[in-house]
């Protein structure tokens, strides 16, 4: 009796003294808040996959340690983001969170993050102030800012012969952010946006405006929809007659689309920092790879995913599995050169990936890169301090 209790004691203290191996014995706690449901619900499965697929390749194992997930839908639904995430943080207790796709949904959860220490990874929402105003040490993003792909867009239409452009986004902060960064780049270049159209999120009557593009006859038009959105968007462009009008857009329009959109995806040209067509052996190892776990085609979400955990298990590998050394798993990150299906990309000093952004042609209903657009292109990372 007092020999096990005095076993029990060494042992107690052993695992105290080497809290990496503590960790080590328990699983990690990983929250999926990602839309699950509503027309960016293909997206959150996407990234569920990509995911998944990057632990499963590392033996079920992040930071040595299995891993439990907890998933929650946030329905893409802004107002209910704080709640779900304290849901998450407070009664699930999870090490990390991964998400999420809508800009709206991320700022809401980057608050909570921020005031409880909780790493946060994003894995799609392109909101510029997640890595700038908002920026802390704990949150980081594997995807984009909103302003990357608009810029992109932006600098490669101003080298065309095609000058007055509309734009027509949903009307929230990644629609305005995209189009903000379009405008910027076009108008340096020196391109003019004519007008700006908007519907609320998530409508898809564009009728209305279709119209009124037909009658302001713009060189080119330029646009951010994404999921259902985009795929009714494409083809209602198309059967409006608006076909000889050149239809550009951040690379969302045509990712994980072009078979819904048909025919009238042929030809939209667009920005993005992923493409179908990809040379390189990372990519061609992840869309098999995929393909056989999945049965379905890997998209830019797809790759989203994956990175969140290729990030994840670059900062775990430094703090032994421990997501709370937030100083240590930063240091890694900041450090490493992440071997993407997207081409390599490094992070910036407020959290956002350096990538490069392919100009991409819809051909055969694939993403087709026809240049790159920008090279190495990092967010500004305007307003961040940390
Ligand atoms: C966003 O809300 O930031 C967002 C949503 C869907 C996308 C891209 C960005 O495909």
């Amino acid at each position: 009796m007092i020999r096990s209790t005095f076993r029990l004691a060494v042992g107690a203290a052993a695992i105290a003294l080497l809290p990496g191996l503590a960790h080590a014995q328990d699983k990690l706690r990983v929250g999926l808040m990602l839309p699950y449901s509503g027309t960016y619900a293909q997206l959150g499965e996407a990234i569920e996959n990509g995911f998944r697929l990057f632990v499963e390749e590392n033996g079920g194992k992040l930071g040595g340690r299995e891993i439990e997930y907890f998933k929650l839908d946030d329905e893409s639904a802004p107002p209910k983001a704080a709640d779900n995430m304290n849901k998450l943080v407070k009664r699930d207790n999870v090490d990390v969170v991964i998400g999420s796709v809508h800009s709206g949904v991320a700022m809401g959860m980057a608050k909570i993050a921020k005031q409880t220490g909780t790493l946060m990874i994003n894995p799609n929402a392109g909101a510029d102030a997640v890595t700038g105003p908002m920026c802390a040490k704990n949150i980081f993003r594997s995807s984009f800012s909103n302003w990357q792909p608009g810029y992109a867009t932006g600098e490669a239409l101003a080298k065309t012969s095609l000058k007055n452009v509309v734009t027509i986004t949903w009307k929230y902060a990644a629609g305005a952010e995209s189009v903000g960064g379009f405008k910027e780049a076009f108008e340096k270049g020196g391109g003019q946006v004519v007008k700006d159209l908007t519907v609320p999120f998530p409508n898809v009557e564009f009728q209305a405006l279709l119209t009124e593009i037909a009658s302001l006859k713009p060189d080119a038009v330029y646009t951010f929809f994404a999921g259902g959105g985009a795929v009714k968007f494409v083809r209602d462009y198309k059967a409006a007659g608006l076909g000889s009008i050149p239809l550009y857009g951040a690379g969302f329009l045509t990712e994980g689309t072009t078979k819904a959109q048909g025919e009238a995806a042929e030809g939209v040209i667009t920005a993005m920092h992923y493409a179908d067509n990809l040379d390189n052996a990372k990519d061609k190892a992840f869309r098999l790879a995929y393909a056989k776990a999945f049965k379905m085609q890997p998209d830019v979400y797809a790759v989203q995913g994956y990175d969140a955990a290729q990030i994840l298990a670059t900062g775990l590998a430094a703090t032994n599995g421990d997501a709370k050394q937030i100083d240590a798993f930063r240091e890694a990150v900041l450090k490493a050169k992440f071997d993407s299906p997207r081409g390599s990309f490094t992070m910036s000093d407020s959290h956002n990936p350096v990538q490069d952004f392919y100009l991409r042609k819809v051909t055969n209903g694939e993403n087709a890169v026809t240049a790159i657009a920008s090279k190495a292109l990092a967010d500004p990372g305007r307003g961040c301090s940390m």
